[in-house]
């Protein structure tokens, strides 16, 4: 199929959807839905994806989602080309119940006990766990050719209930064109796949705002590998896990980060976590980190804030323009003080949690990229915060997208 074939362009519509009116009664998989405007939304995406093989943008809780028949290699094939997305950087599978998991997975396969206990504990939620396809009932397309996929139920009501009424697994990456942040409103996916897609579902704010963490637990000494950190926190895991299996007889596994615990240079090459061969993240701006309290490498003063943050006119391309910087910074950071008053430039704030809330900062940091970028910012400036609970994850993006790091004293 000739690439201009996956790619048609549209007359972009947005759908308004309450998430509030769809509820999943206790025991069962098919939604409630109270709202006649949400039930016709998700049934004219139910029929864009079905019936037209088409893409559909979707809320999830942890960013928006651009989905499309998982089992129909065509269909999800347009997913690669809306994204312009690598085709060796495989795609996540979205379920809205165990019973269309098991329609994946080899026939009398047995979920392990391991799993078993993140399933209970975080399902449907922002966890992706990497189960066999040894019998290739998902296209290779989906795996990127690996003799894995990785699988998720979410939890945004949304998302879930188009899944259930469409009755069929979706693909679904971040509704992004590749490279750029995940978008985490309606409007930044408007803004980036206008006319490149038929549908959008717009469900609102995501509550997560960073990806679902992606484990694999299919190594002989069950321990638990995190190949993505994200929206459940690996202190999350951990607890779980020690708490659902302690007594049972079965050793607790360890958790163990992708470098930070492990290295992998297969998984290096193979791109089949984000970022580690594709830039990611990264808004069209320069994205400079600095760094507050990470020791600086050998070779590396660190400069005082007052002089870096007035360095920052030396930006400006004549003597009179003013140099716009756009400020990530938590809440309560001492570098509050230094972001304003500076002869020559123009600070805009975008105000992420307080040092000791992560996940606040989480939940708006693509939402400050993707702002500041659309404000028209020469130079977006983000702090580091430490990485635990949801400042690994955090981190893990921010690295990623930031094109310089600087040290601060
Ligand atoms: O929260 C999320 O996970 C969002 C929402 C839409 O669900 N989706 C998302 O998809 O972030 P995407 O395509 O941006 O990231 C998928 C990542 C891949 O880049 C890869 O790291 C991992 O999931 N992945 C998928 N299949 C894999 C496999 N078979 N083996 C290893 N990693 C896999
Ligand atoms: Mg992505």
């Amino acid at each position: 199929m000739g690439s201009s074939s996956l790619t048609s362009k549209f007359a972009t519509e947005v759908l308004s959807c309450d998430p509030a009116s769809v509820h999943f009664p206790p025991g069962s998989d098919e939604p409630s839905i109270t709202s006649p405007e949400t039930l016709q939304a998700l049934r004219a995406a139910s029929h864009h994806l079905k019936d037209k093989k088409q893409c559909v943008v979707f809320p999830t809780e942890t960013v928006y989602g651009l989905g499309a028949l998982a089992l129909d290699s065509d269909a999800s094939r347009r997913i690669f080309a809306t994204k312009n997305r690598p085709p060796d950087n495989p795609l996540i599978v979205h379920v809205s119940s165990m019973t269309m998991l098991y329609r994946l997975l080899p026939p009398g396969y047995r979920i392990p006990k391991h799993y078993e206990a993140l399933v209970k504990r975080f399902w449907p939620g922002p966890l992706t766990l990497l189960f066999p396809n040894t019998v290739g009932k998902v296209p290779d397309i989906i795996t990127a050719g690996h003799p894995t996929v990785a699988i998720r139920i979410p939890s945004h009501p949304i998302a879930r209930a188009l899944i259930a009424i469409a009755d069929v697994p979706l693909a679904a990456p971040s509704a992004n064109s590749s490279g750029r942040p995940s978008p985490t409103r309606a409007e930044h996916v408007y803004d980036d796949l206008k006319d490149k897609v038929g549908i959008i579902l717009d469900g609102g704010p995501c509550s997560v705002g960073l990806e679902s963490t992606v484990v694999d637990g299919l190594h002989e000494d069950n321990n638990l590998r995190i190949l993505r950190p994200g929206g459940i926190t690996v202190e999350d895991i951990e607890k779980a896990l020690a708490e659902d299996l302690d007594g049972s007889g079965i050793p607790v596994p360890k958790v163990l980060v992708h470098r930070r615990d492990y290295k992998d240079e297969g998984m290096e090459q193979a791109p089949t976590t984000p970022g580690m061969k594709y830039r990611h993240y990264s808004p069209t701006v320069p994205v400079t980190l600095l760094c507050t309290h990470s020791i600086p490498p050998q070779d590396t003063t660190p400069t005082s804030p007052h002089d870096y943050f007035s360095s920052l006119k030396d930006l400006s391309r004549t003597p009179t323009e003013l140099v716009k910087v756009g400020v990530l910074l938590p809440l309560d950071s001492p570098l509050q003080a230094f972001a304003k008053d500076v002869p020559g430039v123009e600070f805009h704030h975008f105000v992420l949690g307080s040092v000791s809330d992560p996940s606040t900062t989480a939940q708006r940091l693509f939402d400050g990229f993707l702002t500041l970028d659309k404000m028209g910012v020469d130079l977006i400036i983000i702090e580091e915060v430490e990485e635990d609970r949801e400042g690994l994850a955090i981190m893990n993006r921010v690295r990623k997208a930031a094109t310089e790091s600087r040290w601060l004293r």
